[in-house]
């Protein structure tokens, strides 16, 4: 097993946390048992890619989908999301961590709202790693979303069909600040995007952990960035030519 090359890690992570109710029936235990052991690999994630000085961490955490979940669930996730946010200001300041949400937060509870609200504006100033977490998110609503905004700019006549283009679209999308993830891990075994970032994973290298979320640990997570450094990423061009583009001169 070769050591983990600290200059060539993903400079964004994207992760899909998923199989929490799954480890939780193969423990004979309730779905939000699971959850709640899931939070705690969120804090572990977090402060190893903290560590790791990872720019940008994204955490798929609430899609726009989970509302049709049993209405408990949804309650026990919310009130789980709602403590988590509190409960890691202290020590998102202390690891100079930036807080960050996309989604549609409109829908979120009031409460769990402002929390969300003061935690941003806490961390505002931090200059560390980035943590953005997904709430209420879906791809093709952000996607709608940003052609609608365009749409009512073209309306009002501030900016003009000619100039919406592939550079120009992501500016208004949620994560209009952030560069595309270069890696993202879904848990579970899984092979699915499920509405995650369908703009910005267009040249993200995919990963597919077989581990439960609650499992996921600091050795998967290695393992996880050893895969990525072995990966050569072309972006639509041939090897040749990435090895030419290298050569000084
Ligand atoms: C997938 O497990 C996970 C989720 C629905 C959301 C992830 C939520 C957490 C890790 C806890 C809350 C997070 C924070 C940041 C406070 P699943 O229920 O889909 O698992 P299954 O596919 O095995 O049923």
């Amino acid at each position: 097993m070769h050591r983990l090359d600290k200059s060539n890690l993903p400079r964004h992570l994207a992760v899909i946390m998923d199989g929490n109710g799954r480890w939780a029936k193969q423990q004979m235990l309730k779905r939000i048992v699971g959850h709640q052991k899931g939070v705690e690999t969120v804090r572990l994630i977090v402060e190893e890619c903290s560590k790791l000085e990872i720019g940008y961490l994204t955490l798929f955490a609430f899609s726009a989908e989970n509302w049709l979940r049993p209405k408990t669930e949804v309650k026990a996730l919310m009130a789980l999301l709602k403590k988590f946010v509190r409960s890691e200001l202290d020590r998102m300041m202390n690891n100079n961590i930036r807080f960050n949400v996309i989604g549609n937060r409109a829908e979120l509870p009031a409460d769990i709202d402002g929390e969300i609200g003061a935690a941003i504006e806490q961390t505002a100033g931090n200059t560390g790693m980035v943590l953005t977490l997904a709430l209420s998110y879906g791809g093709r609503q952000e996607i709608a979303g940003a052609a609608r905004k365009i749409a009512q700019e073209v309306a009002a006549g501030t900016i003009s069909p000619d100039e919406i283009d592939e550079t120009t679209f992501p500016r208004y999308l949620y994560t209009a600040t952030m560069p595309e993830p270069d890696f993202l891990i879904r848990t579970s075994g899984e092979m699915r995007i499920s509405n995650f970032l369908l703009w910005q994973l267009a040249y993200t290298e995919l990963y597919f952990s077989e581990v439960n979320w609650p499992d996921f640990d600091k050795k998967e997570l290695y393992k996880a960035f050893r895969h990525y450094q072995s990966r050569e990423r072309r972006f639509g061009k041939t090897s040749d030519q990435l090895r030419a583009g290298m050569l000084p001169g």
